[in-house]
């Protein structure tokens, strides 16, 4: 990879100015954390960057294959890009991520979208500058068809969004083939990261200065079930804990189906991991959870959640929803209120069904309407409002550690941020404490927000 990227380089300096490159990333947090790897790639290879696709020399559209929406938009985009391209003629233009790993997408943008030059998977990177060299020396296109990875990639330097948050893979792929989704399909089986790398990465994060450590994973609880010393996502995250320096260890996702006490407790017992627990539950009923094949029932979901509020840890809670699973009844529905009006969480967040094909669920046949998923959808946001707003005032005279995002939305002077329980605190103070960790004490509640006074 080295030589390739050593060759596009003595391309672009050949050049009067660096070329630029726009990378816009439309999927998760992994997606981000891949469209970094690739800046980091892009900028040894001598390019520089910019918000602006119009004016860049190289575009990659890093893609989200989760829900049909994300597609679209993606397509929509292209089709922009087009228009540029007409008027710099020189102009590259990649498509990755995990779109790629369909083959239906590849096809249709063979078909369709001539004009796209390189499309690649999430396994290429490596490969990437070669794509890019070939490109540069007059090849017409490049479609690499690898399939999702195998294996792990490490040494991917990133280059960050921010100058104090951090995401660190610990895994990638996913055994679990719930029924609707498409991930496994396109990331391909778990595999985890060596725990050293992990340690390692998050020690000199931390030493530059990165105060949230975010550990990804599809399912974090399965980490490490394919490393032959065996160790388990609670023990990295005690690990993790013990490390020198002040930040915060978050991490997502939880598959309930593996959550055990173990690691409520290493949650409860660590200082620096957050009190916040993101548990996706996706349906409250037990019939619709055995046909999404997540493995739990509603009683064993609550049973995780009951122990970890009976350990007094201030914890709170959030989850995915998936509403208008096929043939979802009411009363099916109706389970999922009653579930989040037992947990409580402090936030969720939902998506409607979307049909992904190659999954098991876009077989079955759906009787439900478009209209009741979305008035289901109507109804969920509106108990889950008046939970949150009356959740939030439970924080009300009490003080809470905060890291400090940035202004706030209302202007000048202002600050917002979240507390160890992910809750947006918005306080007064000055835009200089961003990526600090201030102590608010909290004076109001309001929708999907908290508000309060430095101390
Ligand atoms: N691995 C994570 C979720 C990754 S996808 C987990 O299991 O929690 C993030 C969320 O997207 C899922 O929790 C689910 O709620 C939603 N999702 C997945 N497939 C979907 C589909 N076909 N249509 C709509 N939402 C979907
Ligand atoms: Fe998709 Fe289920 Fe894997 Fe999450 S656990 S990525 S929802 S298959
Ligand atoms: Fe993430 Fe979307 Fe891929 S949610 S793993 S970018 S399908």
């Amino acid at each position: 990879m080295n030589s390739y990227i050593d060759k596009v380089k003595a391309i672009n300096e050949k050049r009067e100015t660096p070329p630029l490159a726009h990378v816009h990333n439309y999927g998760c947090q992994l997606n981000v954390t891949d469209g970094e790897k690739l800046k980091g790639i892009l900028f040894r290879m001598g390019y520089g960057f910019t918000e602006h696709p119009e004016e860049a020399d190289l575009v990659i559209f890093n893609t989200c294959a989760v829900r049909e929406n994300a597609e679209e938009r993606v397509f929509g985009n292209l089709g922009f890009l087009k228009h540029y391209k007409d008027r710099n003629r020189e102009m590259i233009i990649c498509v990755s991520g995990c779109m790629t790993e369909q083959s239906a997408v590849v096809d249709k943008i063979k078909s369709s979208y001539k004009y796209v030059d390189i499309v690649f998977g999430t396994n290429a990177f490596d490969r990437f500058p070669q794509f890019v060299y070939e490109v540069l020396n007059g090849r017409k296109h490049f479609y690499d068809e690898a399939g999702p990875g195998k294996d792990v990639s490490e040494g991917n330097e990133q280059i960050r969004s921010s100058t104090f948050k951090a995401s660190v893979p610990i895994m990638y792929g996913c055994n679990n083939f719930c029924t609707y989704c498409i991930v496994p399909y396109v990331r391909g089986r778990e595999r985890s990261r060596q725990p050293e790398a992990i340690i390692s990465e998050v020690t000199k994060l931390v030493n530059e200065g990165y105060r949230e450590i975010m550990l990804l994973g599809q399912n974090v609880n399965s980490y490490g079930n394919d490393l032959a010393d065996g160790i388990k996502f609670p023990e990295l995250l005690r690990r993790i804990n013990a490390l020198e320096g002040e930040f915060i260890i978050r991490f997502m996702s939880s598959h309930p189906k593996d959550a055990g006490k173990d690691l409520i407790d290493a949650m409860a017992e660590c200082d620096k991991v957050g009190k916040f627990l993101h548990l996706p539950v996706q349906s409250g009923s037990n019939s619709v959870l055995e046909r999404m094949n997540r493995k739990y029932t509603a009683e064993k979901y609550l049973e995780i959640i009951d122990y970890a509020k009976s350990r007094n840890a201030g914890f709170s809670f959030s989850t995915d929803i998936l509403i208008g699973f096929p043939n979802e009844t009411d009363e099916e529905f109706e389970d999922t209120l009653e579930i989040i009006r037992k947990v409580r969480y402090s936030n969720i967040y939902s998506f409607i069904y979307s049909k992904r094909t190659g999954t098991k669920a876009a077989l079955m046949e759906d009787e439900t309407p478009y209209s009741a998923k979305q008035e289901r959808m109507q109804r969920l946001l509106e108990l889950q409002r008046e939970i949150t707003t009356e959740d939030y005032r439970k924080y009300i005279g009490k003080t809470l550690d905060v890291l400090v995002d940035g202004p706030g939305k209302n202007g000048e002077g202002t600050l917002t941020g979240k507390s160890s329980e992910y809750i947006i605190v918005n306080f007064a103070g000055d835009a200089s404490l961003t990526g600090r960790f201030v102590k608010v004490k909290i004076t109001g509640a309001r929708n999907w927000a908290v508000e309060g006074e430095l101390v």
